[in-house]
């Protein structure tokens, strides 16, 4: 199954449950929204899911392009990525959450192929503030599929304050054989569904007030559910990464974990800058210049002379058409060589001041300072300088 089957396959199912498809938003929340990026499904449905009445009516569905940084560190590993694409739906206080348990697992299993066999469900244990998702439990039990117990893993909430509540997750088994071990104890079991219960609303003294009406809401890596789709290991493996990996491969040949990291961080670029981000000191643009920055860093690591202006429009190009965005390739190719420029002129500077000034590597706060002032040289890109100049007298 394809990308494009996979979306419909989704959507179709709860279409003809009821649920009125929405259109996804793009990564950047309107003005005045403090978050930013979208970082879930959900985000633009916050205040329907605290109570407000959605025009398209109580039971939704859709899909939507996320970022999240928080994963960064993981990139690299079989099922973290930057940004992807999020399956969501919707019950604004219609169906419960053991019902949405219910449409989950018919919908991976008839839908989707997948075997019962190789599937697992947590739920949650209960803390002080909330006691234990029985209900998740019980429905886990009759509908036949493992089911674990914890307790930080299985609440969600988008941020510190606002909608939030106790979730239940279903992971696939991607080892070989049989599965063994639950998804704490073993991490070949992969995360693919996440089905919240917002049922409250976190106050900024921590309190949870209970919500007016109890809503469900869904979300599901597109990426990760072809991984299990496709029987593969890693979200790199499906046919949404194939584009990048075969040229990234025919043209730089890097070991896997770097290609995964150049193609997450690059794929990511194109779609961040697909909507209308450009590199900047500051806010928005300042996450994508760091993004594109540590992919760059990782593209040289073997090799100085490699160069995005190698890219190919088409590459580009089919990651705008996947994620639905119109823009030219050729302008993200500009954006993303302008940039490559800038970095690289930074970078001499920074080298041979540092040479110069700091030959040991040892630096103050205020030569920090210094070079960021005078200089115009970041501190995280001064402390990585600082690694590889003391890493050469080493
Ligand atoms: N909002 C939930 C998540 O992003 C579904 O995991």
């Amino acid at each position: 199954m394809d990308m494009n089957t996979t979306i419909r396959t989704f959507i179709e199912f709860y279409r003809e449950r009821g649920h009125r498809l929405i259109e996804g938003s793009t990564l950047v929340p309107p003005d005045g929204d403090p978050v930013m990026f979208t970082t879930a499904g959900m985000h633009p449905l916050t205040r329907y899911l605290e109570g407000d009445p959605h025009p398209l009516g109580r039971q939704l569905v859709g899909i939507q392009r996320c970022l999240r940084t928080t994963d960064l560190d993981e990139i690299g590993d079989n099922t973290h990525l930057t940004v992807f694409q999020m399956l969501g739906s919707w019950s604004l206080g219609e169906y419960d959450g053991p019902q949405s348990l219910r449409f989950g697992l018919e919908l991976l299993c008839e839908g989707f192929g997948l075997r019962k066999e190789r599937l697992h469900a947590t739920v949650f244990g209960g803390d002080e503030q909330v006691g234990p998702d029985v209900r998740s439990l019980e429905t886990w039990y009759e509908l036949g599929l493992p089911v674990e117990p914890t307790v930080e893993d299985n609440w969600w909430s988008n941020g510190p304050t606002g909608p939030c509540g106790p979730d239940s997750e279903i992971f696939v088994w991607t080892g070989d054989g049989r599965p063994v071990g639950t998804p704490t104890t073993d991490d070949r079991w992969a995360e693919i569904w996440n089905h919240v219960t917002m049922r409250y609303h976190r106050l900024e003294d921590g309190s949870l007030q209970p919500l007016t009406q109890s809503s469900v809401d869904t979300g599901m890596g597109l990426e990760r559910l072809m991984m299990a789709t496709h029987g593969v290991r890693s979200v790199f493996e499906t046919d949404v990464f194939r584009p990048w990996l075969f040229e990234l491969h025919n043209r730089w040949q890097p070991d896997t974990r770097s290609l995964r990291i150049i193609s997450d961080h690059l794929r990511s670029s194109v779609v961040v800058i697909g909507d209308g981000v450009r590199p900047s000191s500051t806010g928005r643009g300042y996450v994508l210049r760091r993004l594109l920055r540590r992919g760059l860093t990782e593209m040289w690591r073997d090799d100085s002379s490699r160069t995005l202006s190698e890219l190919s429009e088409d590459l580009i190009g089919d990651t705008l058409s996947r994620f639905g965005q119109d823009i030219l390739p050729s302008v993200v190719r500009d954006v993303l060589v302008a940039e490559e420029r800038k970095f690289c002129g930074l970078l001499s500077r920074g080298r041979s001041l540092l040479q110069r000034l700091y030959p040991e590597g040892r630096l103050t706060e205020q030569d920090y300072w210094y070079l960021h002032d005078t200089h115009g040289l970041p501190r995280d890109l001064v402390t990585d300088l600082v690694t590889e100049l003391v890493g050469g007298l080493q």
